[in-house]
């Protein structure tokens, strides 16, 4: 939620920053705005409610002239997305101007205590406290320090924050600070850069800090970089990263969006993932820094996560006790704060977060570390929080995921917790190398198979017709597909605005089913696996209510595909259990026909956002 950048050095700053923005976009884009250092000494900003690309019209005709500034893109939570509440923020004297993502919780008290001595509020945002807050220090105990006006500010605010500050009075100097919300900063022989996460960056280098909680970093346009410690004391030996991805990866390459391209790289991620973990000892995965007996000692295992990744867990739980033997327990990051987690000495938690930086799963992984749970992460985003406050981290290296709805990661991370699953049965024993290597092999044929729904997506664009006149939808699946059914609907309401809902197909009889009328669209997921007929079952009284029913079915179901008005053909999948990542591509691919045919923005729909680093 919400995107910074930030940049001082040789060059005119305008560029950098809306093409940095628009990088960013993916973590919000309610508004957006800019402040750039004149040459004449002043701040001159543009800010607009609406995306980027509307900023950057807007700064065609203000022709910002300036080798330093900083830019947002903002997710409101304080304040509608107004031109007035859009940041970058300025103190009274408009000489101090700064960029945040987080929420400052203390604010109310700190703009009353701010106006009762004669600051002016301009805006509705928790943020624009800490601009008067830096003002204060600046002109008092800090003055001529940005990096020491600044530490004196945010030792006032409670929350979270990522923020960058320039002063007009500190010309070629930008502020850095993180505490809970992600920041990077990077040194080049161009000037020196901030932003939000690496993706702005890949084009200028290849190697970036990450700021720690309570650090600081003062770039400065001679292209350095110092990073300050919460003590207030240089560190020289800051967390640094490698950009593990080319600029071009994060580019629409031909695509007509981000969707279509990521929902087509999924066979490719797969690959990179499975690549080389099949050793004549089972499954090589050293991320999980256990040692055998620690595994083999696991007897329940949380798994934990909002949104998609929330699916992967539900999909995990089943792979865990079908093939590890394992009790696995499925909550969401946001109840399982609110809860007392029933942890015994052996428990595993795992949290599945593709940004890493999703605040509920954070501060779950915190809670269950210090209940003495050890804590494995399965991200996308390296360097990522939860890789940082985790014992162990598996990447899913499925490459940028810009649209803001998750396939690509979706499956990467599923393909992923069958790797940890196979690992963990082969330590307690419930499988032998044979049994894992059969597995693996089978995990291998996902590729193949995607591809081979990918090439059907015909009858996906066909099907979203059916939906035209539709107002809501149903989806219905058993067993692990009862999930592919949540992930489903989850994908259609995301980016068409349909009102989806999912159930175990078996429940639909229980409350659901009221919902039927001619015409209302079904997707009913019945594959070849032990549940089918019930499944069929379902379908019939579906039909007998004269509902449009849609199957997701195997090649040559002729009993399915008579029963339905429409199917969406799945080739066989060696493994039931690994049906979901095969027949989850169709309705990801129905999901953005039916939102095109509607008119929706497939990769930025409304009130969401990719990364949401607020509880
Ligand atoms: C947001 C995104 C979803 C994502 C969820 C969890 O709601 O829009 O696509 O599934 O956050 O994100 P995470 O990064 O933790 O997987």
């Amino acid at each position: 939620m919400c995107g910074i950048v930030g940049y001082t050095g040789k060059k005119q700053a305008q560029q950098f920053l809306l093409e940095g923005l628009a990088a960013l976009e993916y973590r919000g884009y309610d508004s957006a705005g800019l402040e750039v250092l004149s040459p004449d000494g002043e701040l001159h900003g543009v800010k607009c409610s609406g995306r980027v690309a509307t900023l950057a019209e807007r700064c065609k005709t203000a022709n910002l002239v300036g080798t330093q500034g900083i830019a947002h893109t903002r997710w409101a939570t304080h304040g509608a997305p107004t031109d007035r509440n859009a940041h970058p923020h300025l103190d009274c004297t408009g000489r101090i101007a700064i960029v945040h993502n987080g929420i400052i919780e203390n604010f109310q008290e700190i703009r009353s205590y701010l106006r009762q001595h004669g600051h002016t509020i301009a805006t509705d945002t928790d943020t624009e406290v800490i601009a008067h807050l830096i003002e204060d220090a600046w002109a008092g105990p800090a003055k001529g320090d940005l990096v020491a006006a600044t530490r004196n500010a945010l030792a006032r605010l409670r929350g979270s924050w990522a923020l960058a500050v320039e002063c007009a009075d500190a010309p070629g100097e930008i502020v850095v600070a993180r505490q809970g919300s992600p920041v990077v900063v990077a040194s080049t022989p161009d000037g020196a850069y901030a932003a939000s996460d690496a993706m702005p960056l890949a084009g200028v280098t290849k190697h970036v800090i990450s700021l720690e909680d309570g650090q600081l970093a003062r770039l400065s346009a001679d292209g350095s970089v110092q990073v300050y410690d919460a003590d207030g004391l240089p560190n020289d030996h800051p967390m640094t990263l490698d950009i593990d991805f080319d600029a071009s990866a994060a580019t629409l390459g031909g695509y007509s969006d981000f969707m279509a391209k990521e929902i087509s790289e999924q066979p490719e991620a797969i690959e990179r993932l499975l690549k080389g973990r099949l050793t004549e000892h089972g499954i090589e995965l050293d991320e999980l820094s256990m040692t055998k007996e620690e595994l083999a000692s696991i007897d329940r295992v949380y798994l934990v996560a909002c949104g998609t990744s929330y699916h992967v867990c539900l999909i995990a739980r089943e792979l865990i006790e079908r093939w590890a033997k394992i009790q696995a327990v499925c909550e969401y990051a946001s109840e399982l704060n609110y809860k007392e987690p029933m942890i015994t000495d052996h428990t595993l938690c795992v949290i599945v977060t593709q940004s890493g930086e999703t605040a509920d799963t954070l501060t779950a992984a915190k809670r269950m570390r210090a209940m003495g749970c050890k804590v494995f992460a399965i991200t996308n985003v390296l360097g990522s929080t939860a890789a940082r406050e985790s014992d162990g981290t598996m990447y899913v290296q499925a490459g940028p995921e810009v649209c803001v709805a998750s396939t690509k990661a979706y499956t990467a991370q599923i393909v992923a917790a069958s790797l940890m699953t196979l690992r963990l049965a082969y330590a307690n024993g419930s499988m032998d190398t044979g049994e894992i290597q059969r597995r693996y092999h089978d995990l291998e044929q996902l590729p193949d198979l995607i591809r081979e729904v990918l090439s059907r997506r015909w009858q996906d664009k066909k099907v979203a017709k059916a939906f035209r006149k539709a107002h809501s939808a149903l989806f219905l699946g058993r067993g692990v597909n009862s999930t592919t059914a949540y992930e489903g609907a989850l994908k259609l309401k995301e980016i068409s605005y349909l009102h989806a809902e999912a159930y175990p197909a078996g429940e639909m009889k229980h409350g659901p089913i009221a919902l039927l009328e001619p015409g209302f669209p079904v997707v009913a997921i019945v594959p070849a696996d032990h549940v089918h007929d019930k499944t069929v079952s379902n379908i019939q009284e579906v039909q007998a209510r004269g509902a449009h029913c849609i199957a997701v079915a195997t090649d040559g179901d002729v009993e399915v595909a008579q029963q339905c008005e429409d199917t969406l053909w799945i080739p066989p999948v060696p493994e039931e259990e690994l049906v979901p990542v095969v027949a989850i591509v169709h309705l990801q691919m129905l999901a953005r026909y039916v939102a095109l045919e509607r008119g929706c923005d497939v990769d930025k729909p409304r009130n969401l956002a990719k990364s949401v680093t607020v509880e």
